[in-house]
């Protein structure tokens, strides 16, 4: 391993394998929805900055990038395309297909074979890439969680766009055990992003059958996202570790387990730069049982 990408290692928290791929992330990556406007909808209210985020998060070694085409729509892919192309062969793209956007901001179930296969198409062409790293298939559920019901429809038309070649990786979205399950029966796994966050845990038991399998869990809303998180907890940590409370929130995900890849969301230079910070932070075994008061489900 070559110098610089130890270093990186180091400051990005350790690095992580998808299974069955040869593609390694460091597991402080960045996440691009609030690249777009209010509401996550048309334009930014900094474009300059929003290019200047993304070219310092690569500059600092970042490799994992989340986005959909659906946040704008297409802005934030444009904006990746105007900042990053032609991308670095180490950087990774994690896209997600299975909405499209009303012009009221609102946000529509997309998950027929064909609207797929248009949102894959949408990816490509706003990216300016031939095939899309990897593809989360992000089921609607029940708002910000998961509901029951198969996903085989659509997870097998995710599976064929692989097959021709569209797609190289897949992983699932706002899903339950359950679909996690139907999903690997389909194609393999590399990822598996869920909202979860130090208060909000409902998915501590998903984490754990995941990190034995080597399948990666990417957290989001990692800092709580529209509602962000606060605790008296969180505060007294961060004064104890002369840290604010997100990044305190942050070092717990990287903590938490070895599968758990950070993709916190920011629209700005001076955020980025705390959030990148997070893995030199050590938090103690008493500060973990602490913070996992905050949340843990019995
Ligand atoms: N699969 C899905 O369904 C799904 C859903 C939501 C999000 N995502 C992905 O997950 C990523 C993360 O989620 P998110 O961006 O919604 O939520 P988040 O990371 O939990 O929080 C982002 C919010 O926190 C603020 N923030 C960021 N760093 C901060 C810091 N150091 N101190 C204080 N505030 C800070 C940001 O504002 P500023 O811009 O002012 O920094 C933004 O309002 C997204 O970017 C997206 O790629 C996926």
């Amino acid at each position: 391993m070559a110098k610089t990408e130890t270093a990186n290692e180091m400051k990005l928290g350790g690095a992580f394998t998808f299974p069955g791929t040869a593609v390694t992330v460091y597991r402080i990556g960045y996440g691009a929805m609030r690249l777009s406007g209010p509401q996550i909808f048309g334009p930014p209210k900094d474009r300059k900055e929003a290019v200047a985020v993304l070219r310092e998060a690569v500059d600092a070694g970042v490799n994992h990038i989340d986005t959909s085409d659906y946040y704008g729509p297409h802005v934030t892919n444009h904006i990746i395309r105007e900042a990053l192309h032609p991308y670095p062969a180490s950087l990774t793209v994690v896209t997600k297909l299975g909405a499209r956007r009303g012009d009221d901001a609102s946000w529509i179930p997309a998950l027929t074979p064909a609207e797929l296969r248009q949102g894959a198409h949408d990816n490509l062409r706003n990216l300016g890439v031939d095939a899309l790293d990897v593809v989360n298939l992000r089921l609607m559920g029940n708002g910000h969680g998961p509901s029951e019901g198969s996903l085989a429809e659509s997870f097998e038309a995710l599976a064929e766009l692989q097959r021709q070649g569209l797609i190289r990786h897949l992983g699932v979205s706002n899903v339950t055990a359950k679909q996690v399950e139907e999903a690997e029966k389909i194609a393999p796994l590399v990822c598996v992003q869920n909202f979860y966050n130090v208060a909000q845990r409902a998915d501590d038991t998903l984490i754990d059958a995941l990190a034995a399998k080597g399948i990666a869990y990417v957290p989001f809303f990692p800092l709580g996202g529209f509602t962000p998180l606060q605790s008296g907890t969180l505060n007294d940590v961060a004064a104890r570790l002369k840290a604010t409370p997100m990044q305190v929130a942050l070092a717990w995900l990287l903590h938490r387990a070895p599968n758990v890849l950070l993709i916190p969301g920011t629209s700005t230079l001076a955020h980025l730069r705390e959030n990148l910070a997070t893995a030199e932070m050590r938090i103690s075994a008493a500060e973990m049982k602490e913070l996992d008061g905050m949340g843990r489900q019995s």
